[in-house]
């Protein structure tokens, strides 16, 4: 098992690099998205966790490390993770270092995705969401081919409940507290390859294939 990590800011542009990622043959893995599908199928983790995301706040360490525990103890020996959002802390860093050892796998890189927060705040407030299949357009930066709707299945496209203003503010200050150390976590390794994530999306997919090679 090999992996990659995918790390930024909030509204970075992190789900957006993996769409292309996944084109080449890379196991997409967003806690994010998969904490959703837990508040839509409204378990009892979806609902604890529903408290958290609604204001910014990270999730538990213990949920979101036993999340992809167990995705990974159900995953082929041969697979080629991305991890998107994960991990977060230092805590779920030493987890996921724990983890790859026990599958004898290694993490291969570590894709910083730099904004500044008004670029942030500016697509964050114009993403849109299709409501039945998860798909991401910006109004502006990537509208739908379908107008309102989305073009993927012509679902319903809706606002994320934390890409709010004032949440947007609060993610952002936790990413810096909880979210930053792990740069140098990953930098005294050789694991960082930065990316300027300011720029359009084709010039940011350009600048993730230089990095992988
Ligand atoms: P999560 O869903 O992971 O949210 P996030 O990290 O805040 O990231 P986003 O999904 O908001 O943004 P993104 O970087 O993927 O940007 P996107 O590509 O969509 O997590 C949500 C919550 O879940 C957390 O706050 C936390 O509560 C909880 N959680 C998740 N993981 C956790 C963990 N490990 N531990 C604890 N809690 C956890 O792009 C954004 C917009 O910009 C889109 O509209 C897109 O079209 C547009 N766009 C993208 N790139 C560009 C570009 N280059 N130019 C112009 N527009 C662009």
């Amino acid at each position: 098992m090999t992996a990659i990590v995918l790390l930024g800011p909030p509204g970075a542009g992190k789900g957006t690099v993996a769409e292309v990622l996944v084109e080449k043959g890379f196991a997409h893995v967003s806690t994010g998205d998969l904490l959703r599908e837990q508040i839509r199928l409204e378990t009892p983790l979806g609902l604890e966790a529903k408290k958290s995301m609604d204001q910014g706040r990270f999730v538990s360490d213990e949920i979101v490390v036993s999340m992809i525990r167990d995705l990974l103890q159900g995953s082929e020996c041969n697979a080629r993770f991305l991890f998107d959002g994960f991990p977060r802390t230092l805590v779920q860093a030493e987890k996921l270092d724990e983890l790859i050892r026990s599958f004898e796998g290694s993490l291969d890189a570590v894709l910083l995705l730099e904004c500044p927060d008004q670029t942030i705040i500016d697509r964050l407030s114009g993403r849109r969401t299709c409501i039945s299949c998860g798909a991401v357009y910006h109004v502006e930066y990537k509208p739908s081919s379908a107008g309102g709707r989305c073009a993927v299945d012509g679902g319903e496209l809706v606002q994320r409940p934390d890409d709010q203003p004032e949440t947007i503010m609060k993610r952002l200050e936790v990413y810096a507290e909880q979210t930053e150390p792990l740069i140098e976590y990953y930098q005294v390794r050789n694991l960082i390859h930065s990316i300027d994530a300011a720029q359009s999306i084709p010039k940011v997919r350009n600048a993730v294939f230089e990095q992988l090679g």
